[in-house]
């Protein structure tokens, strides 16, 4: 068997109280894509969530996320994003070992597999931002793991990605963090959200992934020239299948079927 192991992925979930967002169903369609995951997928390791779970960040919606979560059959990963509320996410969702006041944790699966699942959360800002802190604490891990394949979530692509006025929202300061993923062989790709676009590519010699969101989509680079203009495009939500073998790491993107 070429894949020994396998990872579904979503990202930017937003998902809100009254289950709408941006004019569309992101509760509907969080279970849409559930479905599909219980139903194609039901060998998967886990589902990471990259991240913008929430649209608001208030209590009332993580309940509600649970609520919904509850129905996957696979162990549900989730992260923090800059729609976020660190502290509503922490009471809710609570991560096994986080650093301290941060939820950015470490996922050791089989076949010598790691994930280290980061928090780019800046309160106030959806900008992102990995302090010393967190780089700390991100440079202990890549030394722990120097024997394991690792694979690193992060909200926050590390730089601008030629998305119009997306690139105005970035990691900052992201060359110390990228240098330190690029100094660790270990590290075979980054998968990041936030942009709610499917774009790959190569950052300081660290290969990334993002994908479309579970809820709403951006229009294609340059046509957005303010947010005022903001409409969310009609484009299928997907979710990604990471594929591991002995010596590669393959990413589907799928979309959901039948989007509501
Ligand atoms: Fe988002």
């Amino acid at each position: 068997m070429v894949f020994a192991h396998k990872i579904v992925w979503i990202t930017d979930l937003h998902q809100t109280v009254s289950g709408q967002v941006e004019g569309v169903n992101s509760r509907g369609r969080l279970e849409q894509v559930i479905e599909q995951i219980n139903r194609d997928h039901p060998d998967a390791l886990c589902c990471v969530a990259s991240g913008d779970l929430c649209d608001k960040g208030d209590i009332e919606e993580y309940q509600a996320l649970a609520r919904t979560v509850g129905a996957l059959t696979v162990p549900f990963v989730p992260m923090i994003g800059n729609h976020d509320s660190r502290d509503n996410l922490l009471a809710a969702l609570p991560p096994v070992d986080p650093l301290a006041g941060y939820y950015q944790f470490r996922v050791d699966l089989a076949g010598g597999l790691t994930l280290l699942c980061l928090d780019t959360h800046l309160p106030g800002s959806d900008a992102g931002q990995m302090d010393q802190a967190r780089l700390d604490w991100l440079a202990d891990q890549l030394r722990q793991t120097v024997d394991r394949r690792v694979l690193v979530f992060a909200h926050h692509p590390p730089g601008p990605l030629g998305l119009g006025l997306l690139d105005d929202m970035p990691l900052l300061d992201h060359e110390p963090f990228v240098a330190l993923l690029a100094a660790a062989p270990q590290v075979e790709h980054l998968c990041c959200g936030h942009v709610h676009r499917p774009v790959s590519g190569v950052i300081g010699g660290v290969p990334f992934t993002t994908l479309r969101s579970i809820a709403h989509q951006t229009r294609p680079p340059q046509s957005l020239r303010t947010w005022d203009d903001f409409v969310a495009t009609d484009e299928r939500p997907q979710y990604g299948v990471i594929l591991i073998g002995a010596d590669r790491v393959v990413i589907q993107s799928i979309d959901i079927e039948s989007p509501v």
